[in-house]
C-alpha cells in the first residue's frame, strides 16, 4: 500500500528519499514519484511502475537540494499512471504533496475548486487536497502550516501527508488523520518523517509518532506538533528496537522463505519471559493489568482479516476448548458495519500483523465506543491498533516483509495459546493441564525446525503438483483454519485457484469438482477428528482425486490412502496448527517459484491494507 517518506537536514535529499521508498516496496505499490526543493524552485519527477523506473529519470534531473517528500502509489483513485503517482501540486506548481489514505468527500470539494477557477488535471483525490492546500495559502500572511490546517478542515477521510513550497524551502509539513506517520529524529536538524518505520530505520531508532488529529511542522531547526486545531502537543521520542538485518533477506532468495524458515525463533520470542512452568500460568504483561475485568467476561470477539482472522479462528476453538468462553470470530471489514451485540462484559480481541489495517482498526474503535475491553495481538510496535487498545500482547515476530504472511501467523498463534491459558487458568483450566500445555508450547520451536528440515520433499512435491489449475485444502476443528489458510497463502503467491474447507463439507457440493486431476490437500494429525478426516479421505479418493496428506509421524496407514505424505511431530491438538501450516507455506511458497511469480510481492496485494 502506499508509502511516504521525507527528509530534511544537510545531506542531498535524493539519495535518502529513493533508499526508504525501496525499504517500501514490501507494502505493495504501482508506480512511484518524488519532489525535491532546489534553488530554483521543486523539481518533481514520478513513474508509474517499479522504483527503477523512477531512479532511471533521476540522473538528467540533478538533484542536489537538502529538503524532500517521495512516494509509492497503490491505486485507489484513478489508473495506475504517471500521472497520478505522486506527489501532486496545485496550479501554480509550488506546492507540491503526497499522501495516503483516501479523501471522501473530493467530488464536492472538487467541483467547489473548479468553481473557483482551480484547474485539475487528474482523477485522484490527492490532486484536490494540493489545490484546497494552495487556495487557503495564497493569502500572504498565511504559513504553509496554517493552510494545511485549513485545508484540512474542511476533510473527509484518511490521510497521512507531508506538504512542501518553494515559497518556505526549509519546511515540510506532515499530519496524520487514520494513515500513520512517524518522524524520525537523526540529530538536531536532520529528520526524516515516514509512513513506515521500516524506511528511516537505518538512518534513526529515535522517532516520535503521529497520532490521529495531529501535524507537524519539521524545519532544519526543530519540530514543533500540535493538533489539527493548533493545541499544542507535547511528544515524546520512542526507541524502535528492530535489527535492520532482521529487516533483510539474510541470503535467501525471498523474504518469505527466510520468514518461513526464522519461525522457530519467532516462537521463542512470543513465549520468552510469557510462561510460569511451574503454576502454569501465562505472564502476559498487559492481560494482568486488566486482570479484574477479563475474570468477568462472558463473551470474546475476535475481530482480524485474512491470515490474521485464521489465527482468530484458531483462538475460538483454544478458548472455548480450554478456558470455556464463548468466542465469535468475525472479518473486521464486516464487523464495522453490523451491529455487533457487545458490551463491558466482552473482550474484543484485535489481531493484526501490521496494526494499521484500516478495517481492524475501525473494528477495534467500534468495540471501544461500545464499552467493550479491547485486547491486541499486534507485531508492529507503536502502530495504531497496539496503542489503541486498552491491553495487549506484542507478537515479537519481528519485521514481516514478505506480503504473504507466515511467522507473524506462527507467533498469533504462539500468543494465543498463552491467551487460552490466561482465561482458562482464572476459571476452570486445572494446573496439570496448564503444565502440560506449557511444556508442549516450549517444545514447539525444535518440532518447527523438523518440518523445516522437509523443505526439499516439500519442494519436489511442489514440482509433482504446480500445475494444477485448482486445489483444495481441507482439515477439521483446529486444522479447519489452517485449511483456509493454506489455500489462501497459494492462491495469493501462485495466482492458482485453491479452496479451504472443513472436509466435513465436502460432501454438500464442492466434491462435484472432484476428478483424477484435482488434488486435495488434507491436514490429518492424530486429533480427536482423525477418523472423520479419514473418511473424508476416503471419499475423495473414491472419486479419483489426488491425495496429499499432513500426518502425524509414524503414521504409516495414511500412506495408503494419500498419494503423497508430509509428516509433522506429534504434539497436542490445539497446537498442531503450529505445524500443520508449515509445509502449507513451504508448497505455496515452491509453487510461486516454479511459476515465475514475484513471491514477495504478488500482483493486486499490499502488505499493509490501510484504505477500506
Ligand atoms: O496486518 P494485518 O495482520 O492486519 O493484515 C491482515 C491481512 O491483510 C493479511 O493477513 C493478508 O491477508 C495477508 N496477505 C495474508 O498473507
Amino acid at each position: 500500500m502506499c508509502g511516504i517518506i521525507g527528509y530534511i537536514g544537510k545531506k542531498r535529499a535524493t539519495p535518502i528519499l529513493m533508499e526508504g521508498l525501496k525499504k517500501m516496496e514490501y507494502r505493495g505499490y504501482d508506480s512511484s514519484g518524488l519532489a525535491v526543493i532546489e534553488r530554483d524552485g521543486i523539481k518533481c519527477t514520478k513513474k508509474e511502475g517499479k522504483i527503477e523506473n523512477l531512479e532511471k529519470e533521476l540522473p538528467t534531473m540533478d538533484l542536489d537540494g537538502v529538503v524532500g517528500i517521495a512516494h509509492t502509489r497503490w491505486a485507489t483513485h484513478g489508473e495506475p499512471s504517471d500521472e497520478h503517482a505522486h506527489p501532486h501540486w496545485g496550479c501554480k506548481k509550488d506546492l507540491f504533496l503526497v499522501h495516503n489514505g483516501i479523501i471522501e468527500n473530493y467530488p464536492q470539494l472538487k467541483e467547489q475548486l473548479i468553481k473557483e477557477g482551480h484547474k485539475i488535471k487528474t482523477k485522484t483525490d490527492t490532486e484536490i487536497l494540493a489545490h484546497l492546500i494552495e487556495k487557503y495559502y495564497e493569502d500572504e500572511d498565511v504559513k504553509l502550516e496554517q493552510a494545511v490546517q485549513k485545508a484540512l478542515q474542511n476533510v473527509k477521510g484518511t490521510y497521512g501527508i507531508a506538504v512542501i513550497t518553494s515559497d518556505e524551502p526549509n519546511k515540510i509539513v506532515v499530519a496524520r488523520m487514520g494513515s500513520p506517520l512517524v518522524l524520525g529524529i537523526i540529530s538536531d536538524g536532520e529528520y526524516l518523517i515516514a509512513s513506515d518505520v521500516t524506511a528511516i530505520l537505518k538512518h534513526t531508532r529515535n522517532v516520535m509518532y503521529l497520532e490521529d488529529g495531529e501535524m507537524a511542522t519539521v524545519t532544519d531547526e526543530g519540530m514543533e506538533v500540535v493538533t489539527l486545531d493548533n493545541k499544542p502537543v507535547e511528544k515524546k521520542t520512542e526507541k524502535v528496537d528492530w535489527e535492520i538485518a532482521q529487516a533483510e533477506k539474510k541470503g535467501y532468495p525471498h523474504f518469505m522463505l527466510k520468514e518461513i524458515m526464522e519461525q522457530p525463533e519467532v516462537v521463542l520470542n512470543a513465549i520468552r519471559g510469557r510462561m510460569m512452568e511451574e503454576e502454569g500460568l501465562a505472564h502476559l504483561g498487559g492481560f494482568i493489568e486488566q486482570k479484574g475485568r477479563l475474570a468477568k467476561i462472558n463473551s470474546i470477539t475476535i475481530v482480524a482479516c485474512g491470515t490474521a482472522y485464521y489465527a482468530g479462528m484458531v483462538g475460538e476453538y483454544m478458548i472455548e476448548e480450554y478456558a470455556g468462553i464463548p468466542v465469535d470470530v468475525e472479518y473486521a471489514s464486516e464487523f464495522r458495519y453490523k451491529k455487533p451485540v457487545i458490551d463491558e462484559n466482552t473482550a474484543v480481541i484485535v489481531i493484526t500483523q501490521s496494526g494499521e489495517t484500516a478495517d481492524t482498526l475501525a473494528a477495534l474503535r467500534e468495540a471501544k465506543r461500545k464499552g467493550a475491553l479491547t485486547l491486541g495481538i499486534v507485531n508492529v510496535v507503536g502502530s495504531t491498533i497496539a496503542r489503541e487498545v486498552d491491553a495487549g500482547a506484542y507478537s515479537h515476530a519481528g519485521p514481516e516483509i514478505g506480503v504473504a504472511s507466515t511467522k507473524a501467523f506462527m507467533s498469533q498463534l504462539a500468543i494465543l495459546a498463552l491467551v487460552t491459558m490466561f482465561l482458562g487458568r482464572q476459571r476452570n483450566m486445572s494446573l496439570v493441564m496448564g503444565q502440560r500445555i506449557l511444556e508442549e508450547l516450549k517444545e514447539m520451536p525444535k518440532k518447527i525446525e523438523k518440518v523445516l528440515k522437509q523443505n526439499d520433499e516439500i519442494k519436489r512435491l511442489a514440482k509433482k503438483y504446480y500445475k494444477s489449475p485448482s486445489f483444495f485444502f481441507m482439515g477439521r476443528k483446529y486444522n479447519f483454519p489452517i485449511a483456509l489458510e493454506g489455500a489462501l497463502k497459494l492462491k495469493e503467491i501462485s495466482y492458482i485457484h485453491a479452496e479451504g474447507y472443513g472436509s466435513g463439507e465436502m460432501k454438500h457440493g464442492p466434491i462435484a469438482l472432484i476428478d483424477d486431476k484435482f488434488p486435495s490437500f488434507f491436514l490429518a494429525p492424530q486429533d480427536s477428528v482423525y477418523e472423520k478426516v479419514i473418511s473424508n479421505m476416503e471419499e475423495i479418493k473414491a472419486r479419483k482425486g489426488k491425495i496429499i496428506a499432513v500426518a502425524t509421524q509414524g503414521d504409516k496407514a495414511i500412506e495408503k490412502i494419500a498419494d503423497d505424505v508430509i509428516y509433522i511431530p506429534k504434539t497436542i491438538e490445539m497446537l498442531s496448527p503450529m505445524l500443520t501450516v508449515v509445509p502449507m507455506q513451504l508448497f505455496a511458497y515452491h509453487v510461486a517459484v516454479l511459476l515465475k511469480r514475484d513471491v514477495d510481492q504478488p500482483r493486486n496485494l499490499a502488505k499493509s491494507v490501510t484504505v477500506e
